[in-house]
């Protein structure tokens, strides 16, 4: 057997993978010697989690922020951005939208915003769970455990909370006001309380090489995460970070293959920024251990203001279009819609 190989049939062992065999699989760049990593996480991605694309329908609820992430548009310190909060009323109806297109779970997400404490949250989610009844997911970033179990007990189901970057240096680096430690004690806490818990990371932060990459899925393993959001990196023009390299395809198309076959069952979007660094973004990586999409359901008005990244305002499709092009997508490739 080659070295290829060898290190893919070690990557599905049980345990943790070996840290050699994924910094030389994240080392190839041919695109004949990674079709056999390809087709086997496309292979464990059928067999695990079958030929279902699950839909998660998202609402941007406010994209005020009070942390500096060095590589994102909403930052507090960004402001040229015009700031919005949704009203409760909005963000039910969106929630509505959500559910009358059958669309079974909903994902909350906003900056960093203490403006929805603990108590605005709760009645927003019971309100939400009381007329829609969908699964509810939240992404509001860091939180004490209290307030974690509060968000549980009045409904919440899931919890996302990427990672960014495993790398201590560099989560230093990209993260002047939030600690590392603080984060990965969040995510033990979601678990504790018994939410579905989704991490995640960027791939091509300026700085971060294979060997950092290769942490990044380990610690995915390490989590025991039920979902993995995994997304290039897009220099924003008002950040710190704009002058830096775009991620590139490839490399996210290899994380998503390497976490597919280190976690067999872990649930992964075709991410948003995906497609908008490549056409063919969320189909490329469906094909390579994908099974989740996201479409968005904030109200356009607002949508264009949830500014991450570049391109992802102007340009993000309506869910009808993305719900349309993907059943036509997936007809193709013998993958079904569970809404
Ligand atoms: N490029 C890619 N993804 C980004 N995010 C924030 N800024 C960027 C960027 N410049 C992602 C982070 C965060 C999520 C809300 O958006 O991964 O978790
Ligand atoms: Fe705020 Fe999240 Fe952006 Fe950091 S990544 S600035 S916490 S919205």
């Amino acid at each position: 057997m080659d070295k290829i190989s060898e290190g893919l049939k070690r990557l599905q062992e049980p345990g943790l993978p070996n840290r050699e065999d994924l910094i030389a699989l994240l080392s190839l760049e041919d695109e004949k010697e990674l079709e056999p990593l390809f087709l086997a996480a496309d292979a464990l991605r059928k067999e695990s989690v079958g030929n279902v694309v699950h839909l998660r329908g998202i609402v941007e609820f406010s994209n005020y922020c009070e942390r500096n992430c060095l590589y994102c548009g909403l930052r507090q310190a960004n402001r040229q951005l015009t700031r919005y909060r949704m009203t409760d009323r909005e963000i039910v109806d969106a929630a509505l939208a959500v559910k009358a297109a059958n669309v079974a779970t909903l994902v909350l997400q906003s900056g960093e915003d203490s403006f929805y404490d603990t108590e605005k949250l709760c009645r927003l989610i019971e309100k939400i769970k009381a007329e829609t009844g969908l699964i509810t997911t939240l992404s509001i970033g860091e939180r004490p455990r209290e307030d974690y179990q509060s968000f549980r007990d009045a409904g919440a189901d899931r919890y996302l909370l990427k990672h960014e970057t495993a790398v201590p240096s560099l989560y230093r680096r990209f993260h002047p006001d939030s600690r590392r430690e603080n984060r990965l004690q969040c995510l033990k806490w979601l678990k504790e309380l018994n939410y579905e818990t989704g991490t995640g990371c960027m791939v091509g932060l300026p700085g971060q090489d294979n060997a950092a990459l290769a942490e990044d899925i380990l610690l995915i393993k390490s989590l025991d995460s039920d979902m993995a959001g995994i997304g290039p990196f897009l220099p924003h023009p008002q950040t710190p970070l704009a002058a830096c390299p775009s991620g590139e395809v490839l490399p996210v198309l290899k994380m998503l293959a390497l976490v597919r076959l280190a976690c067999p069952t872990i649930n992964m979007p075709a991410t948003t920024a995906l497609t908008v660094l490549h056409p063919e973004g969320r189909r490329k990586a469906l094909a390579a251990g994908a099974n989740v999409v996201m479409p968005d359901f904030t109200p356009p008005v607002y949508r264009r203001l949830y500014d991450l990244y570049p391109g992802r305002t102007a340009d993000i499709e309506e869910p009808s279009a993305i719900l349309k092009k993907l059943e036509e997508e997936l007809n193709d490739c013998g993958r079904t819609l569970w809404k």
